[in-house]
């Protein structure tokens, strides 16, 4: 409902532009400003930093307060009272499931977690030194080219089938990506684990002996998985949105926000932040560091800082950094020297007057990396793990938007290229 309008005036312009404004149910009003084209106007605006895309239910977010709320439900009650396929529920449906509902959605996630055999060739042509992103991206849109029989993204139980299959094949991908890179065999999905633990056999089991599973690492596990499920129209969201806007089947699509995740500015930062905690090395090293991420001349940044939405402590980070503490007790690895590093970085930068000015805090990518390599992960298979997590976004985003009335999406542009001239003939 148009509440209040926003009323433009532009020079050499005769008439007053009228724009209606609308109210969501929480956050900023919007000013709808479509109106423009047909007074001869776009707007401008380049990254989407004042620009809502769309209409969502799913999550949001408070940057200047720490607010993550899927659903309705903040992120930390999540944490501690909920897991992560009771949230994927939650985030493709919109209410949390009852203990039925519960029971039957994660036994349907669990008889989907084998892929095609035919899949497994797709692996023998990829290197062993692929990266796995570059794998994941492969074989998440090969995916397409499996289940026909559930291709018609206008059929709502289609739709639902998809996302199950994605949902419970992500980590099986994921774990194949890894032993195709290490030269051991694939594991077979097992049904009587958790989503999380059957996770963590098909990466560390063998077939040579019994897997042992760590309850303590099965919760970390789901909880890495948990505070990465959604974070409203970030980039690879917004990409898989675009791309599914142009009617793209959703392995494709899903594909493409994979492709947009791995980039270290976003989901690539975990990894990013690993390599920089190993390149400063030791926390002598720390001060030499701050001041190249301070120095405008030079384009270093610390990994791990700054959100283009939190300007305030990410509620995501706080987690981590608790379930960090948890693996380092379980693992008994307290003294890890790159936790002592992040630690400290932490600290400095908390209370450096560049890095509090800015608001640039720790972000959910800071703590992930010390966990995941506590854990026994290899640093590129960090983002793979970021991927996994983020598939019931990326997923009931597209959903939310295929339910819908949604245009495929067509910015403009500022053309700053040559003017028509014609051909020079020789
Ligand atoms: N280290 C040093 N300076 C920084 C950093 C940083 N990590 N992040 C931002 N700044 C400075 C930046 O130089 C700029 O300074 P100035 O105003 O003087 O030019 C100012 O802070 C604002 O930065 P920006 O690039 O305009 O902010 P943005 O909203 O476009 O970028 C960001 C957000 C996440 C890309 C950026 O903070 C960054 O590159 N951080 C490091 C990478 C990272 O940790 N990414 C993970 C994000 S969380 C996971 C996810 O959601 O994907």
């Amino acid at each position: 409902m148009v509440q209040k309008s926003a009323h433009v005036t532009i020079d050499g312009h005769p008439d007053t532009i009228d724009l209606p404004i609308y109210s969501g149910t929480e956050g900023q009003d919007v000013i709808d400003v479509g109106g423009l084209t047909k007074h001869g106007f776009f707007t401008y605006d380049p990254g989407f930093v004042s620009t809502a895309a769309c209409d969502s239910t799913i999550t949001y977010i408070d940057g200047d307060k720490g607010i993550l709320l899927h659903r309705g439900y903040p992120i930390e009650q999540l944490a501690e009272h909920s897991d992560y396929l009771e949230l994927c529920y939650l985030l493709i449906h919109g209410e949390l499931p009852s203990a039925e509902q519960k029971n039957d959605y994660v036994d349907i996630i669990k008889h989907h977690t084998m892929v095609h055999e035919q899949l497994r060739y797709f692996f023998n042509g990829f290197r062993r030194a692929a990266h796995p992103m570059a794998i994941m991206c492969g074989v998440v849109g090969a995916l397409s080219a499996f289940y026909h029989d559930s291709l018609d993204i206008e059929d709502e139980n289609h739709r639902l089938i998809t996302m199950n299959r994605l949902i419970a094949k992500m980590p099986t991908l994921a774990a194949m990506s890894y032993k195709h890179s290490i030269g051991q065999p694939f594991m077979y999905p097992r049904n009587d684990l958790s989503y999380a633990g059957n996770f963590l056999y098909m990466m560390f089991g063998s077939p040579c002996e019994d897997y042992i599973d760590s309850p303590v690492l099965t919760r970390a596990m789901d909880k890495i998985f948990l505070l990465h499920a959604d974070h409203e129209q970030n980039a690879s969201t917004s990409t898989v949105r675009l791309a599914g806007s142009t009617g793209a089947n959703p392995y494709a699509c899903i594909a493409a926000g994979i492709s947009a995740l791995w980039g270290p500015a976003h989901g690539g930062a975990n990894e990013a932040v690993l390599n920089q905690l190993t390149e400063i090395g030791s926390e002598k090293n720390i001060d030499k560091y701050i001041k190249r991420a301070k120095d405008k001349n030079d384009p270093f940044r610390l990994m791990g800082f700054g959100h283009r939405v939190y300007k305030n402590y990410d509620p995501r980070a706080k987690v981590m950094q608790e379930t960090c503490y948890e693996v380092f007790d379980e693992l008994g690895v307290e003294a890890d020297p790159l936790l002592k590093i992040a630690q400290r970085l932490e600290q400095i930068a908390l209370e450096d007057e560049y890095f509090v000015e800015k608001k640039l805090y720790p972000n959910v990518d800071f703590y992930s990396g010390i966990i995941l390599k506590a854990m026994g992960f290899p640093v590129d298979m960090f983002t793979v793990i970021f991927a996994t997590g983020r598939t019931p976004g990326w997923i009931s985003h597209w959903n939310e938007m295929i339910s819908g009335p949604y245009k495929i999406g067509r910015p403009r542009q500022l053309y700053k290229g040559p003017v028509k001239r014609d051909y020079p003939t020789r």
